[in-house]
């Protein structure tokens, strides 16, 4: 099959961080692929974190845009999307497998056009390997040129070639896209993008570029406007949300934003991720004061060893992240933290994994995600000597696990009898009979209900019981 490499990434250009000014461009779709998607059908798969599942809506929406609508059946359309994830090296196994069963499919529906995008094509070794051994994927895109999709498509049908264009740079800020919004009353809304704080382990800052923030004026908007669409919850992202604004000056940062959108009349805000080094004074008196933003607050530590977050190059110690977990605590009380640990890390011992599980004993998490250290090529991280074998790497996420899953649970006791405001997501997936959401502290609530009229709205449940991962409650009438 003949290829049209447009460009291809290099791990090495996305390092390079030229310190240019962030470009501010707005979306427009050519008159030219206006009706491309006439009478066509299109599907994403989507992986990985928040910020590709508002991406995956932003590629939708542009889809739409194009005359394309959302298939049923994902391998009965027109076009196939999968936006990949590469933060650990199952996540992208998984996606490989996927591809594997792809090829069935082509042969099947030989004018299915496949199409990867996301991050594990801004890695070199990854797009070789898609070029290499799976002939029959027609398209290939990462994260720094969604806007490029309806272009990228056309090329692809009009030549019959695979359609290679990835690119390596510090990203821009993309706004105006059409948006395929997944929920109709919890969106995610991007603040920044990319990160540049070069955890030595994580391949996030080479895949999204460098850490820039969006013009208040768009985010403050964007939430007005769903405000006035009815929605009831935002959920602001980032890789550091915390490192907001810092690229326009010292003077208005997250805690101001967070003050400014508590404003618009959103019942309620999350945010997601934190830095504990980034977190300040100012968001949790922002946390601690405005209404709408949740007792919540999703942590991560990575490691409970002052060595390893330094060999980490997370520039903070335990002390420090104790400070900042006295300090939330102090003026949120009723707060609800949750983390990510990796274990394993390379030549951790078993005196600093200790540490970790003293760490987990100390602040009593109400939740973690836990991982296995995954070699990520092209990170400094992959370059250090790890005499850990894979055996003592399993057993530490186990002995972990335990003690995480014993919080969580103590975290979901805490509120047994209690009676909490539950945003209503829809049908519980295990029982029918129940209607699940979440509650302030980001619990996982079901409770006996058939109402969908109650879906999109806050309820008031008692919580009846405790379980490791949610709890179970029955609906308070008023
Ligand atoms: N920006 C966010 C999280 C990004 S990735 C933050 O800094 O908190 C989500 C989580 O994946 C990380 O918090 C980390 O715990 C984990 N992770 C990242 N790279 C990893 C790797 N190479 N191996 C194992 N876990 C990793
Ligand atoms: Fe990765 Fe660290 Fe950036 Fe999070 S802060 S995305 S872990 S480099
Ligand atoms: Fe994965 Fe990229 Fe998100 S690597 S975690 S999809 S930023």
């Amino acid at each position: 099959m003949r290829k049209i490499k447009l460009s291809m990434p290099s791990l090495v250009a996305a390092r390079n961080r030229k310190g240019e000014e962030t470009r501010y461009v707005t979306y427009k779709l050519d008159n030219k692929y206006n009706n491309l998607g006439k009478d066509k059908t299109y599907y994403i798969f989507t992986y990985g974190c928040q910020g590709n599942e508002a991406d995956s809506e932003v590629i939708s929406g542009i889809l739409e845009q194009m005359g394309y609508t959302r298939a049923i059946e994902p391998y009965a359309s027109d076009v196939v999307l999968l936006n990949t994830c590469a933060i650990r090296e199952n996540a992208e196994n998984r996606i490989w497998g996927v591809l594997g069963n792809l090829k069935g499919v082509k042969r099947q529906n030989p004018d299915l056009l496949i199409g990867i995008c996301g991050c594990m094509p801004q890695e070199e070794n990854a797009t070789n390997k898609l070029l290499e051994s799976y002939p029959f994927v027609d398209l290939v895109f990462g994260t720094h040129n969604i806007c490029e999709l309806p272009k990228l498509i056309y090329q692809a049908y009009l030549t019959k070639a695979k359609v290679v264009e990835v690119i390596s740079s510090q990203g821009y800020i993309l706004e105006g896209t059409p948006k395929h919004r997944e929920s109709s009353h919890k969106a995610w809304v991007n603040i920044m993008y990319g990160c540049d704080e070069f955890c030595t382990y994580c391949i996030v800052p080479y895949t999204r570029g460098k850490e820039r923030s969006r013009h208040k004026e768009d985010i403050i908007n964007e939430v007005k406007d769903l405000v006035a669409k009815g929605y009831k919850e935002v959920t602001l992202l980032g890789q550091n949300v915390n490192a907001y604004g810092k690229d326009f000056g010292p003077d208005y940062t997250f805690g101001d934003l967070l003050v400014d959108l508590d404003k618009t009349g959103i019942e309620r805000i999350r945010y997601t991720t934190s830095h504990p080094r980034d977190l300040d004074e100012k968001t949790i008196q922002a946390m601690a004061n405005c209404k709408s933003v949740m007792p919540q607050l999703h942590l991560p530590v990575q490691s409970g060893d002052n060595e390893i977050l330094r060999k980490m190059n997370r520039k903070y110690t335990v002390e420090e992240y104790l400070e900042k977990i006295k300090r939330l605590k102090e003026l949120i009380p009723n707060i609800s933290i949750t983390t990510d640990i990796i274990v394993g890390f390379p030549n951790e011992t078993e005196e600093q994994f200790q540490h970790t599980l003293d760490l987990v004993e100390k602040v009593q998490f109400e939740g973690a995600f836990t991982f296995i250290y995954s070699k990520r090529e092209g990170t400094p991280a992959a370059k250090m000597e790890d005499n850990v074998s894979e055996e003592v790497k399993k057993e530490r996420l186990e002995r972990l696990n335990e003690r995480v899953d014993y919080y969580y649970k103590k975290g979901n006791e805490r509120f047994l009898d209690k009676v909490v405001l539950v945003l209503v997501d829809g049908v519980s997936k295990n029982n029918k009979e129940n209607l699940c959401g979440y509650s302030e502290n980001l619990k996982l609530v079901h409770f006996k209900s058939s109402d969908m009229s109650l879906v999109g709205k806050i309820v008031k449940v008692r919580i009846t019981e405790a379980k490791t991962w949610f709890q179970m409650g029955e609906l308070v009438s008023e």
